[in-house]
């Protein structure tokens, strides 16, 4: 097998065992339809975020064109020369636009991005530092082509929005609570997409497209394509579980947000993408992010003497900034987890 360079080496314990048969565990996975609301489906909604952390929808209302439109657009996009796709980078300030040197746990992702905020501009916070209340406003960064790739990435980002709604009032009603109850903290909402193209890999046992870790929003709505390649850490045993590619269906999972908000009785979950050396591979997450503003605490509704609050409140704008400065320079003692936040 070929060499990749060092960067992209996953530790020993983290490279994938490409060769188990999985097939099988793959369905295990629920799929919901949820062409209509009933007491039946939120209910097994809730037992799916319990259990996995991760559910399937079909019969979302999203038009599949659209999202067929996106990927080939933006398919478009990666075929563009690298100096092309560079000059709209990312950057310290702004993290919208392209980037291709992610890195997870310090090893590098074998794959390239792009990045908007469904609302443009959206305010987030000016610095990491509590004692600093100055705020921003982040322009998203186009492209020049393929000349539709703005109005398409708008256009999906409208539709992936809505339906992101639907799920939090699902969500919501999955916790007892009022089907509107989440609605505020998304307002000024930071939410953004990323469309995700992971290249052909010579070795794909040795390095992976996104190393493990958790979503840290709310929760994310993901499509993927044919080609496979997401899996999850399943909570029994810890083993990897593939999520099987469903044509139309996307991905639901849950993040470090709803972690805090419903004290541990949701739990985002950890999963990693496996590259193959045959097929590139695309998918495209909205990341449904609350407002800058938000103080993420558990839930009154969900915290009793019985069952006291696991987490301090804190403000999710610093939380994000200290996480995505963490992304350009190693710091020491920044806030980048939830587990930070913990009462003990
Ligand atoms: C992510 C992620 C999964 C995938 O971007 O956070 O987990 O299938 N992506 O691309
Ligand atoms: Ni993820």
């Amino acid at each position: 097998m070929a060499d990749i360079p060092e960067s992209f080496m996953q530790p020993l314990e983290d490279q994938p065992n490409l060769s188990v048969d999985v097939e099988f565990d793959a369905k295990e996975i629920p799929v919901f339809d949820i062409s209509s609301i009933n007491v039946n489906l939120i209910s097994e909604i809730r037992e799916a975020c319990k259990i996995w952390g991760f559910f399937q929808v079909i019969n979302h209302g999203v038009d599949k064109k659209l999202r067929q439109k996106l990927e080939t657009v933006a398919h478009n996009f990666f075929q563009e020369p690298l100096e092309q796709k560079k000059l709209i980078k990312r950057d310290e300030l702004n993290p919208t636009g392209f980037h291709d040197s992610e890195h997870t746990q310090n090893v590098r992702d074998w794959k390239e991005v792009f990045i908007c905020f469904t609302q443009d501009p959206t305010e987030v916070s000016a610095s990491h530092l509590l004692e600093e209340v100055g705020i921003r406003n982040l322009s998203n960064r186009w492209p020049q082509h393929p000349s539709s790739f703005r109005e398409t990435c708008e256009e999906y980002g409208k539709a992936v929005s809505a339906l992101a709604l639907r799920l939090l009032h699902m969500i919501s009603l999955s916790l007892g609570l009022p089907v509107e109850r989440l609605d505020d903290y998304f307002q000024n909402q930071g939410s953004y997409l990323l469309v995700n193209n992971y290249p052909t890999c010579p070795n794909p046992k040795l390095t992976l497209g996104v190393g493990p870790h958790k979503d840290p929003n709310a929760f994310t709505i993901l499509a993927q394509d044919e080609v496979g390649g997401l899996e999850v850490k399943r909570k029994s045993d810890g083993s990897w579980i593939p999520v099987q590619p469903i044509p139309e269906a996307f991905i639901i999972n849950i993040g470090d947000c709803m972690q805090v908000w419903t004290n541990d009785i949701y739990k985002s979950v950890e999963h990693r993408v496996v590259v193959n050396s045959t097929k590139s591979r695309m998918s495209i997450p909205l990341f449904f992010f609350p407002a800058h503003t938000t103080l993420v605490k558990p839930l009154e509704e969900l915290v009793d003497e019985k069952n006291p609050a696991r987490y301090k409140g804190f403000n999710w704008g610093k939380f994000m900034a200290n996480r995505n400065r963490s992304d350009f320079e190693k710091q020491e003692g920044g806030i980048i987890s939830i587990s930070d936040f913990k009462i003990v």
